[in-house]
């Protein structure tokens, strides 16, 4: 018996190994069998290089982006395995498909994400004069594609309930990137701080479409805290500001868009007292990773902050030379980083992460359903 665990142990690819071994998650005797997601690069599996092969955020249709595990790119941000593949794992699942890969199989889920998306519409960034350079595919236009998936999937309503009784639907997480794009647009953190209502309302309704697809299992993770992270620092233009304060002033902003979403989230269920709907802590799961950092392999002794692949400054970050394009240098041990390329995490943090998520959210879940 112990021989053979071990040697199905040794047989696993690396990356398995850290979820691999969780309890079986299962609903009243039955398992979750499919899981739907929608969001940004937290979460894209492909979606965004297909849609946009030559598009600004090319750069991680090249390598080193996958070269951890694929060792090719998928279009995923990170060096291999994001959040959504260890959990579909932990599931005991395949990965999620992109659903812009037409010709791939969904009987498992389906992953809507793409990243650099918004969880506003282009038009409602565009009366804020803000621009998303890199996709029109918010959670608006993702909630369409939904739809007419389960429109090409589905009788009717009923026959759609029933095969989505084992469902879990991923909202999020969201929003981050339309914060990002109005501070790198030269945003003040105060007019940032007023685009927080509209954001979490654009989540919400999300939320209420995904109940009317038939979603009765719904997780609604909120943003991680921007303050540790390269590229809103480097947005952040707020006046002579060190970088400590800066930090303060996103982290902040995150506080803020969680405590609304989570307030939201709490109207919401009043409506809905029959859905299951629980939020995604990622901030204090983020927070938490940073503390215990090099207890858990990370190299303490450089500056968490800084991003694995990438060039300049303190934080080897630059808006104009990131991460995929010609020249930029990555490093040599990608596990010792908690960041990837100054947006992104490392397959290594986002392992960790799914983890926690796992045993804190998503089994609870299951059990409460
Ligand atoms: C992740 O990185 C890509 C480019 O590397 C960027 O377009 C995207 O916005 C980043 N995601 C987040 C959530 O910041
Ligand atoms: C978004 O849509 C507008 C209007 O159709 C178009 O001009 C723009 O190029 C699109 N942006 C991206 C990143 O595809
Ligand atoms: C911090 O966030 C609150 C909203 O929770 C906002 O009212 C306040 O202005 C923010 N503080 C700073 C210094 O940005
Ligand atoms: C939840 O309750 C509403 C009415 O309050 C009903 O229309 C809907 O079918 C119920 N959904 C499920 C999954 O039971
Ligand atoms: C940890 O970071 C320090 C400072 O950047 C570096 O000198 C050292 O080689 C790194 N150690 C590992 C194991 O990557």
């Amino acid at each position: 018996m112990c021989f053979l665990y071990l040697s199905f142990l040794f047989l696993l690819p690396c990356p398995a190994r850290g979820i691999g071994h969780l309890p079986a998650a299962r609903t009243g005797g039955s398992k979750l069998t499919s899981i739907y997601q929608l969001g940004d690069s937290l979460s894209d599996t492909g979606n965004l290089i297909i849609e946009s092969p030559d598009g600004v955020a090319s750069a991680f249709a090249r390598l080193p982006y996958g070269e951890s595990f694929f060792k090719h790119p998928t279009g995923r941000c990170s060096n291999g395995l994001l959040m959504i593949d260890f959990l579909a794992k932990a599931l005991d699942i395949p990965h999620l498909n992109p659903y812009l890969s037409r010709d791939a199989v969904f009987t498992h889920g389906v992953n809507f994400a793409v990243a650099g998306a918004t969880a506003l519409p282009t038009e409602s960034l565009a009366d804020k004069n803000i621009v998303n350079p890199v996709t029109n595919s918010s959670l608006s236009v993702q909630l369409d594609w939904m739809w007419s998936h389960f429109n090409s999937i589905c009788y009717n309503d009923q026959d759609c309930a029933d095969k989505l009784k084992n469902s879990l639907f991923i909202v999020g997480e969201i929003g981050s990137n339309d914060y990002y794009y109005a501070l790198s647009q030269g945003k003040t953190i105060e007019d940032v701080n007023s685009m927080v209502f509209d954001v979490v309302q654009a989540i919400i309704e999300g939320v209420r479409r995904v109940i009317q697809n038939g979603a009765t299992k719904i997780i609604v993770p909120g943003t991680f805290s921007f303050g540790h992270f390269p590229a809103y620092i480097t947005a952040c233009q707020a006046k002579n500001s060190a970088a400590y304060r800066k930090q303060r002033l996103l982290n902040n902003l995150s506080l803020y868009h969680n405590d609304e979403l989570k307030k939201r989230l709490q109207l919401l269920k009043q409506d809905y007292k029959n859905i299951t709907i629980f939020y995604g802590d990622y901030y204090n799961a983020f927070n938490r990773l940073l503390q215990n950092a090099p207890r858990v392999g990370f190299n303490g002794t450089s500056d968490l902050r800084k991003a694995c692949c990438g060039a300049g400054g303190r934080f080897s970050f630059n808006p104009n030379k990131m991460c995929g394009a010609r020249g930029v240098p990555v490093c040599a041990n990608p596990d010792g980083y908690v960041i990837w390329d100054g947006f992104n995490l490392t397959q290594k943090a986002y392992r960790i992460l799914a983890r926690w998520f796992f045993q804190s959210t998503i089994s609870p879940l299951i059990n409460s359903s």
